[in-house]
């Protein structure tokens, strides 16, 4: 879908047709949860072979069911014929072993909880256990790479990569450029990205939410300030968003979609660092939190969800 993207998009790779980047073809996704599971599937829908982990075997069953009725829709619906399909289900494989996942990596992408001890934790166990040039990269929305190299003894080899929900769906991709970050993995990275048929944009420096989150942010604080102050219902600013905006979901359908208690770790981490009331989480979405009210995941968030 992206071919021929490197030569007219104003990319990193325009020009350098002579060098040659690693070929990624083998990834490791730590993480199987709502948006590695789909990252995963992403990646071996492209050729890539693809081992997916996580530490909670529940999380790690479901995502394989997920990617066999995801194949199985798609050959209902004439999308991919079934020896297609085969051949994608071949590549993706779900072990709870993080040596096993990880073992032939290329790239790793991490796609676990947003907690910044945790993932530093990870990272030095990813540095120990993967090949010695193999790509370490991050899902995470708002804690940047830079903060996380450290843990690791190839800090060059370390980035954001940062994928959409649903990720099956959603082009974009942000490649984050962190000041330990080599020329070579970003741009690495960013062929990778194409060749995974997503539409790669270059951060060129870090920035706490990155380009999309932060203009999402305003909207999304916005959205609960108004709620939470009364001045309308959560439906009804939906209602507005999506139909004098134009947007495909409102933003409090949104959080159900990304999750109620993403928005409220990333909001918590962030208070963590700043110290800023204004960053706190907003009443309603602690409300929603605390009543594990998270959104499409467990059935249950702004709105409610049968399947
Ligand atoms: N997982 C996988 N695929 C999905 C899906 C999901 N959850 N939801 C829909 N799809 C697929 C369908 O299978 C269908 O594929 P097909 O056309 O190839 O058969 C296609 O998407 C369209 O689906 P529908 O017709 O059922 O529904 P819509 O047209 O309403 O699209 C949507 C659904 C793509 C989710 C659309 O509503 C949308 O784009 N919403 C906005 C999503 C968005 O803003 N995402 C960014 C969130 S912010 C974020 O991720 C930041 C991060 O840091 C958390």
């Amino acid at each position: 879908m992206n071919q021929g993207r490197e030569e007219t998009l104003n990319s990193p790779l325009k020009g350098k047709r002579h060098m040659s980047f690693p070929n990624i073809k083998e990834v490791c996704v730590v993480g199987a949860g709502n948006m590695g599971h789909q990252i995963g599937l992403c990646c071996a829908l492209a050729g890539c072979t693809v081992r997916c982990t996580d530490v909670d075997r529940q999380t790690l069953a479901q995502a394989e069911k997920f990617a066999d009725s995801y194949l199985g829709g798609r050959v209902s619906k004439g999308k991919l014929n079934a020896d297609a399909a085969k051949s994608v289900r071949d590549r993706i494989s779900f072990t709870p072993e993080i040596e096993t996942a990880a073992l032939k990596a290329d790239i790793v992408i991490e796609a676990i909880i947003e907690n910044l001890v945790v993932k530093k934790r990870l990272f030095a166990e990813l540095d120990r256990v993967c090949p010695e040039h193999c790509i370490l990269a991050t899902n995470s929305s708002y804690i940047v790479s830079s903060k996380i190299a450290p843990a690791t003894g190839r800090p060059e080899k370390v980035c954001n990569l940062h994928f959409f929900n649903p990720a099956l769906v959603m082009r974009l991709v942000e490649v984050v450029q962190g000041p330990h970050t080599s020329e070579e993995t970003v741009q690495s990275v960013f062929a990778f990205a194409c060749k995974i048929n997503k539409t790669p944009i270059i951060l060129k420096k870090e920035i706490y939410g990155f380009v999309v989150n932060r203009i999402l942010k305003a909207i999304i604080d916005e959205a609960l300030h108004l709620h939470d102050i009364g001045v309308a219902d959560y439906h009804d600013i939906d209602t507005a968003v999506v139909n004098a905006l134009g947007h495909p979901m409102g933003p409090f359908k949104l959080l159900d979609l990304v999750g109620v208690d993403l928005q409220y770790h990333v909001c918590m981490e962030r208070y963590q660092d700043t110290g800023d009331p204004l960053d706190m989480p907003s009443p309603l979405l602690v409300e929603k939190f605390v009543r594990k009210e998270w959104g499409r995941k467990n059935g249950v968030g702004f709105y409610s969800y049968d399947d």
